[in-house]
């Protein structure tokens, strides 16, 4: 999709970043069971370390100025995709394969996307976003796409 932005989000967007988690949380939670807890949030334990230890690199995305998702990436050997989301309205215009792309060209090397059983919509969207020959695998978390990403070279 064309004008999409990937944005290394800073310290100031961590309330952006804990509000999108909520809905991303929700979301999830038609799988998992989730509850909110007292204060009416699910939460999320690690949101203040992806500004605190450099291996974890937040994102967020942006379509027209207006914030459309996120990407919580976890760099090491291989790199993981720990958390991915795209706002509803967004949904199926191409921002998360447009996303993800950029996000595996930033970081080359070794890669893993994991997704629950229960989130066939994930793994369908996962084995189209992948542009490099990946292998499949079902663990006791879910399924598993494992490939090495390529960085993509300049004009
Ligand atoms: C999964 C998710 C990230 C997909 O984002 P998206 O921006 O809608 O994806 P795209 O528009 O780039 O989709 C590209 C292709 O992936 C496939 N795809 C995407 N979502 C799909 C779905 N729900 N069901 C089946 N195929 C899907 C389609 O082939 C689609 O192409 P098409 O629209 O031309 O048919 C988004 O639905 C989302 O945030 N879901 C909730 C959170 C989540 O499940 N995250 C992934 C955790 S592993």
């Amino acid at each position: 999709m064309d004008g999409i932005e990937v944005l290394e989000a800073t310290v100031d967007d961590k309330p952006v970043m804990r509000r999108l988690l909520e809905l991303y949380a929700h979301d999830f939670s038609e799988f998992t069971g989730t509850d909110v807890d007292a204060r009416g949030r699910f939460g999320y334990p690690y949101l203040d370390v992806y500004w605190t230890e450099p291996e974890r690199r937040p994102f967020l995305f942006r379509v027209a100025a207006k914030w459309a998702g996120f990407a919580l990436v976890r760099t090491g050997v291989p790199h993981d995709m720990a958390e991915f989301f795209v706002l509803r309205k967004y949904r199926r215009t191409g921002v998360g394969e447009a996303a993800a792309r950029d996000l595996f060209a930033r970081f080359p090397g070794d890669w893993q996307v994991r997704q629950l059983e229960a989130n066939p919509g994930a793994t369908a969207f996962w084995r189209r976003a992948i542009p490099f020959d990946f292998a499949e695998a079902v663990t006791a978390e879910g399924r598993v796409q494992r490939f090495s990403s390529v960085a993509v070279s300049g004009p």
